[in-house]
């Protein structure tokens, strides 16, 4: 019999609900929270009240794009097999909204509760039936929150060889964006104007780090003192050349730091996850670097890289086959280390 599972993802300022059948994603519907633009970076209060506002109708919405031929919800219900959800990491106030939904569900249903690992689920959403990574593969996992370089060596056996000692590169872009007076979240702006940039306008510094680690902290610096000694206007006449030369500058760090763990470990099944990993140039960059090192690359669509809770619901059929359960008492954790 298929496995028909409901995915909540609620970690930061995406509410999403996503129904999977054997690991396939049948809906994946997410609702972006516009409230925190103008804050320059999620606002965790806002951002629960948001997600206590969405998660009823994203849920609802999830399963009536599932299952359209059946018409009411309490029918769409019992289709599911296990009720999964957002464990950690992440903010622990939207965190709460999408795990106490997902434990009242699963009570009322008599139904498997499941407890995902976010940054596991970010992996995983390379784990799509048409184009996959063979194990062992890497996986440069790059978010608001993290950036990693995993080896992943079967579905539940992830190991950090790199993280960032500093931001992430999602913050990266964020920040950078912000000091260019660019809305929160500022990474699509960046991609979205550098498209009409040179890359090579302007140079910023490359942080040199050890191992297959990063830093992204003293770019942010290197861009505010380059900006404060320009005239008034500056950035107005620049903004396309300005994107594309921060643009570059983080994208080649990751790429380079990637290249590094796969000369490293041998390993050519190399794939890229998280929020960053939509944007278009490291997808283009990631390409050639492919070509030139031979590897398999792998690069999710943009609606699996950016959170979502069909990755959640990926991870889940993993753990249902393995019959990983959770009890009522779960909680979730705002920090909590992969693997
Ligand atoms: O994975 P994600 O949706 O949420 C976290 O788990 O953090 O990643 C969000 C991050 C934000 O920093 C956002 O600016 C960045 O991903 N991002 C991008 C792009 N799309 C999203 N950064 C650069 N280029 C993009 N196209
Ligand atoms: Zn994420």
């Amino acid at each position: 019999m298929p496995v028909t599972i409901l995915a909540i993802e609620s970690s930061c300022d995406e509410t999403s609900a996503s129904v999977c059948v054997d690991g396939a994603i049948l809906s994946n519907f997410i609702a972006n929270q516009t409230v925190h633009e103008t804050f320059g970076g999620v606002v965790p209060e806002l951002a629960s009240r948001a997600h206590m506002q969405n998660i009823v109708p994203v849920v609802d919405t999830a399963l009536q794009k599932a299952f359209p031929e059946i018409t009411t919800s309490a029918e769409r219900l019992q289709k599911l097999d296990a009720i999964a959800f957002t464990q950690a990491p992440g903010l622990i106030g939207s965190l709460l909204v999408g795990a106490q939904f997902a434990k009242s569900l699963a009570l009322s249903l008599q139904k498997p509760l499941i407890a995902v690992h976010h940054m596991q689920a970010h992996v995983l959403a390379n784990l799509i039936p048409e184009h996959r990574p063979s194990f062992p593969f890497l996986c440069l996992t790059v978010s608001g929150g993290h950036t990693q370089i995993v080896l992943a060596s079967s579905p539940t056996n992830l190991k950090i060889i790199g993280e960032t000692i500093d931001d992430a590169a999602g913050e990266a872009f964020d920040k950078s964006a912000k000091l260019l007076g660019l809305p929160y979240p500022g990474g699509p702006l960046i991609d979205k104007y550098a498209k009409s940039g040179n890359p090579l306008a302007f140079k910023f510094a490359e942080p040199q780090i050890p191992e297959l680690n990063f830093s992204f902290s003293g770019l942010k610096t290197s861009i505010l003192y380059f900006l404060q000694k320009q005239e008034p206007g500056f950035i107005e006449a620049n903004l396309n050349d300005l994107c594309a030369s921060i643009q570059e500058t983080i994208i080649r760090t990751l790429l380079y730091q990637l290249e590094k763990a796969a000369n490293i470990s041998g390993i050519k099944e190399i794939a890229i996850a998280g929020g960053v990993s939509a944007n278009r140039r490291l997808r283009t960059l990631l390409q050639e670097k492919a070509k030139e090192n031979h590897w398999n690359a792998y690069v999710p669509d943009i609606a699996l890289c950016t959170d979502n809770a069909g990755m959640i619901g990926i991870v889940a059929h993993y753990k249902y086959e393995n019959g990983e359960f959770s009890t009522q008492d779960v909680s979730p954790s705002a920090r909590f280390p992969l693997g």
